[in-house]
């Protein structure tokens, strides 16, 4: 049966656990393989990166495989060719697809009409990968996870939504703080507060905040958003991550960012760069889970 990987609440405890210790071993033990030896994995990105499309790129060579990297520009993609007959046609070559692009449907569709693995690379509604390998960067400094008071300072978007789902995999307590209109996906809260997961919504970020291990947070703007930024600024102002709201957290707290990081806006510059932030880390921690999870979708339970 094909595997992707698309979501993390697709995970239950076991497997994601798994995926964390595994990206740990990993990244201690400088793992390379051959399990991806004679594969090709597609790079299919509608969407701007550096971090996802690199340490995708290195992972698969250092599983043993080859990459292509796709966009919309340089191939019919971004000609209207129906991506139910680029799924079909890359299916025939290749042996996996790692994406980045717009809505979850087109996960959906890739999936329907191909026959080989897709692993979601962001789309507007998730960023599973990042959040994976976020848990890593948070396993390492405290391994039980489900002890765990994370905050999130700021738009609810496709990292927020991961958040949610993470927080029902791996049990931590997880304060949203959203300004109203913008939290995170209302099925997806529904569904956490149903599984009883410890998932809270508020407005005031000195609340989310207050005892908090981790402190997350990402531009106001995420790609495709950029119009609406001079709207967003004026929304979005009291939701900056500075050093007087780092003092209301846990002792030790540590401030996190998936990256690429507007300083003077969600983050300011003394907390950015300072003793608190883990931003490195976590930008590295993103290799060490695209071989866990790349692993895991090429190897049959
Ligand atoms: N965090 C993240 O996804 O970075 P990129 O957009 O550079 O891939």
């Amino acid at each position: 049966m094909t595997k992707h990987f698309t979501h993390i609440r697709q995970l239950n405890a076991e497997q994601g656990m798994h995926l964390v210790r595994r990206a740990k071993a990993m990244k201690d033990s400088r793992f390379t393989s051959s399990l991806l030896h004679g594969k090709t994995i597609m790079l299919i990105f509608e969407k701007a990166s550096t971090r996802t499309r690199i340490s995708f790129d290195i992972a698969v060579r250092q599983l043993g495989g080859g990459t292509i990297f796709m966009t919309p520009m340089e191939s019919q993609l971004g000609r209207s060719e129906p991506l139910r007959d680029t799924a079909r046609v890359l299916s025939r070559y290749a042996d996996g697809m790692v994406v980045r692009t717009f809505g979850q449907q087109k996960l959906d569709e890739l999936m329907a009409f191909g026959s080989i693995p897709v692993v979601n690379a962001l789309t507007d509604q998730g960023h599973p990968c990042q959040v994976m390998s976020d848990m890593l960067t948070m396993y390492e400094r405290t391994p039980n996870l489900a002890s765990l008071t994370v905050a999130w300072v700021g738009d609810g978007n496709n990292m927020a939504n991961s958040l949610v789902e993470a927080a029902m995999v791996f049990g931590f307590t997880l304060k949203l703080a959203c300004p109203k209109g913008f939290g995170p996906d209302v099925e997806l809260l529904a569904e956490a507060a149903a599984s009883g997961a410890n998932v809270f919504l508020m407005e005031n970020p000195e609340e989310a905040v207050a005892g908090a291990h981790y402190v997350h947070t990402d531009v106001w703007a995420s790609m495709g958003q950029e119009e609406e930024m001079r709207e967003r600024v004026k929304v979005f102002s009291r939701y900056s991550v500075n050093e007087a709201l780092m003092r209301k957290a846990a002792p030790g707290a540590c401030f996190m960012h998936c990256l690429p990081a507007h300083r003077g806006e969600e983050v300011m510059e003394e907390v950015f760069e300072g003793q608190s932030s883990i931003v490195w880390d976590q930008a590295e921690n993103r290799l060490h889970m695209q071989k866990a999870i790349l692993e895991w979708v090429f190897t049959q339970e």
